[in-house]
């Protein structure tokens, strides 16, 4: 694990506890969680169903407080939404009655950021993702992965340095997913933003993520955190390097 203390994390969080209430009865969703996230890199969230990944995103963007422990980011804690922290829901988030630009450029609109310089920016990023084209259709006129990657556009619209994806790519065919996975490599290898990204898929937390963090459940903790230098190399998915830290995850999340 990287040090707790070094500089150079943008994300830190020690003994981080996190709780429920449910008729007035207490629900630990997460229990002792520690881990810390370098400036730039990725990082994989990976367990079964209910262990708390969603919750743990949550608390990084400000929308949730811990209930124990502590969390910095950007060496403040997240208590209100971070301007260069973006989030993406699985659902994308996207406004149906609103076209392809117009829900591009709406978190600039309400950051009352100008006319201009907001289409300016919703150029750069919609022709960042390939979709300038279809910048006057609505979402119900797209295909998932079009609408994932308007989700994405909206994101980078925000010049975030932290980039959280909560299982972005589920429910897109294989292609698609392989697709998009190549397109946010490159988004990070071009701007180095600090990305966070919850996935159920063993092969996509070994591609993306240099950190691998495998939560248990029940309630959630951190079970192992692996390192995966190989992130970002040509070709990385034919490696054996690749094929055995799959093979690792996969024998340790199915115990
Ligand atoms: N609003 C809520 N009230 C009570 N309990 C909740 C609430 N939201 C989540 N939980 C519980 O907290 C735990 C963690 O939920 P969370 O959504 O973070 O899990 P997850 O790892 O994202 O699951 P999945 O992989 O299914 O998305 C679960 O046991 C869930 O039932
Ligand atoms: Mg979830």
């Amino acid at each position: 694990m990287n040090s707790l203390n070094s500089d150079n994390n943008l994300v830190i969080v020690r003994g981080l506890s996190v709780s429920y209430f449910q008729q007035k009865k207490e629900v630990p969703a997460l229990s002792e969680v520690s881990f810390a996230i370098p400036r730039g890199s990725t990082c994989a969230l990976i367990g079964p169903s209910g262990c708390g990944k969603s919750t743990l995103l949550y608390v990084l963007s400000g929308l949730m407080r811990p209930s124990g422990g502590s969390v910095m980011v950007g060496g403040e804690p997240p208590t209100a939404p971070r301007r260069s922290t973006a989030l993406i829901l699985q659902d994308y988030g996207l406004l149906p009655w609103k076209k392809v630009a117009e829900n591009v450029g709406l978190g600039l609109e309400i950051r009352g950021i100008k006319r201009e310089q907001r289409l300016d920016r919703v150029k750069r990023v919609l022709q960042e993702v390939g979709l300038w084209e279809l910048r006057n259709r609505y979402p119900s006129q797209l295909s998932g992965g079009q609408r994932q990657r308007v989700g994405i556009a909206r994101a980078l619209a925000q010049e975030p340095d932290l980039l959280l994806m909560d299982e972005p790519f589920s429910s897109l065919d294989a292609l698609t997913r392989e697709m998009l996975q190549e397109q946010l490599l490159q988004i990070w290898k071009d701007k180095r933003i600090t990305i966070i990204m919850v996935t159920h898929s063993i092969d996509e937390a070994v591609y993306l993520g240099q950190q691998i963090i495998v939560l248990a459940g029940n309630p959630g903790r951190v079970l192992e955190i692996v390192n995966n230098p190989g992130v970002g190399n040509e070709g990385y998915r034919d490696t054996p390097e690749f094929h055995q830290l799959s093979t690792m995850l996969r024998s340790k999340l199915s115990h």
